[in-house]
């Protein structure tokens, strides 16, 4: 397979011009932490110093800004900007909707074994509060939207008063039917909290789902694909369940109506999240969102074309595991048996790619298995990804040999 030939803009520039990204490295996991190109970052550079030229100006024109922002934010991400909440990031989404919502002693929250460490930790301590329990639904790797959506909905029992799914799930870099999962729980009393983390930017309109029932609470991080500067993330709801929700922090705006009272979150530098349109748009004028998309797509397949016959000379197992409803930015490909098995082992493999092949990539661990990652996004070129098979499958191959996984962490 060939590989698809670089972005260019429409001022001639590369991906790679529009960025600030460290020119030694190669930067294949855009799924973590994001990365913010240059011209948003002079824009937010701009804002910043209007802020400190006069600071009280500054966060007294803060509503009004930060509702423009919702609106302008707002088409991007398929909701109406009155069910738009600005949230930090991902984690604040999980922990306001959790915070919000009193259970009964033995209520559950459903989650799937796909879920976010850090969201089912959330979970856990609200269940904890309030005496209530979490339970996880198994969803293999491979089920497609059908047979996940009955695994899903077979799991939902009379003490569930809550779902949490993920829109795309990180480790395993696979979506889930939630419009089909919406609909089939409409009535049934269990509010569906969708974790669109890594949504936004990678899918069309992705909060569009929140906008299907009363029921539903969606978030998502504005700082990954869409790559806006950090923090900056949104949170949908609407109806009954927008009502009770509050910001993760109490301030001024406590008794204003939903989404208005989540502008104030006591004195925050939302400097990030006032680039986010800029830089959508941006992205938009220079290369085209579903440009982006369809790069990355193709990008992606061209780098698993290359990277998982590597991975297969080093064990006779099949690098390209079949996963269900899979995102053609993100392929997943499996890494040999025993190198990656947990927090400590992933650690130690990304900081060794980092350090003597000098790429960047995500690696996950699911059920105890190490998983490749792959992302591509604008900036990326298809020798980001010949530099991971000439330089990084030594690192692997020698992992292997050794045995791996013992190296301390950090
Ligand atoms: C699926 C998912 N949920 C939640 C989060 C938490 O995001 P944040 O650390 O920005 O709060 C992440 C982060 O990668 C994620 O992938």
């Amino acid at each position: 397979m060939t590989a698809p030939s670089p972005l260019t803009s429409a001022e001639g520039t590369t991906g790679r011009d529009e960025w600030v990204l460290d020119p030694a490295k190669r930067h294949l996991n855009h799924g973590s932490y994001g990365a913010v190109p240059r011209r948003t970052l002079e824009h937010q550079a701009a804002l910043k110093r209007e802020l400190e030229r006069n600071p009280l100006r500054w966060f007294d024109s803060l509503p009004e800004r930060l509702a423009a922002e919702r609106a302008a934010l707002a088409p991007f991400l398929g909701s109406p900007a009155h069910e738009l909440a600005v949230i930090p990031n991902a984690s604040a989404g999980a922990s306001t909707v959790l915070a919000s919502t009193r259970f009964e002693p033995g209520d559950e929250i459903l989650v799937t074994d796909h879920v976010y460490g850090a969201v089912l930790m959330a979970a856990e301590r609200a269940a904890r509060r309030d005496g209530g329990v979490v339970r996880a639904v198994g969803i293999p790797l491979a089920a497609g939207s059908e047979e996940t959506l009955e695994l899903i909905t077979g799991a939902v029992g009379p003490r569930t008063r809550m779902l949490i799914v993920d829109h795309v799930s990180s480790a395993t870099a696979r979506a889930f039917p939630v419009e089909e999962l919406v609909a089939a729980l409409e009535g049934s009393g269990v509010t569906i909290v969708v974790d669109g983390a890594h949504t936004p930017g990678l899918l069309d309109s992705p909060a569009r789902v929140a906008g299907r029932s009363d029921g539903v609470v969606w978030f998502g991080n504005l700082h990954k694909f869409a790559s806006a500067p950090r923090a900056a993330a949104v949170l949908v709801a609407r109806g009954e369940t927008a009502a009770r929700l509050y910001p993760p922090i109490d301030s001024w705006g406590a008794t204003l109506d939903y989404p208005e009272r989540f502008d104030q979150q006591g004195t925050n530098d939302v400097t990030g999240f006032l680039s986010a349109s800029y830089g959508i748009a941006e992205l938009e004028r220079l290369f085209g969102w579903q440009r982006i998309r369809d790069y990355a797509a193709d990008l992606a397949a061209y780098a698993a074309s290359i990277i998982a016959p590597a991975l297969e000379a080093l064990q006779d197992v099949p690098a390209r595991p079949h996963v269900g409803m899979a995102q053609p930015a993100q392929p997943l490909l499996r890494l040999p048996d025993g190198i990656v098995t947990d927090g400590a082992s992933q650690r130690v493999l990304k900081n060794r790619l980092s350090a003597e092949a000098d790429v960047e990539a995500g690696i996950m661990v699911w059920r105890g298995q190490g998983f490749l990652r792959i992302s591509a996004h604008a900036y990326n070129v298809a020798a980001d990804y010949e530099q991971f098979v000439e330089r990084g499958i030594p690192v692997i191959a020698s992992m292997a040999r050794s045995g791996a996984s013992h190296s301390p962490a950090r």
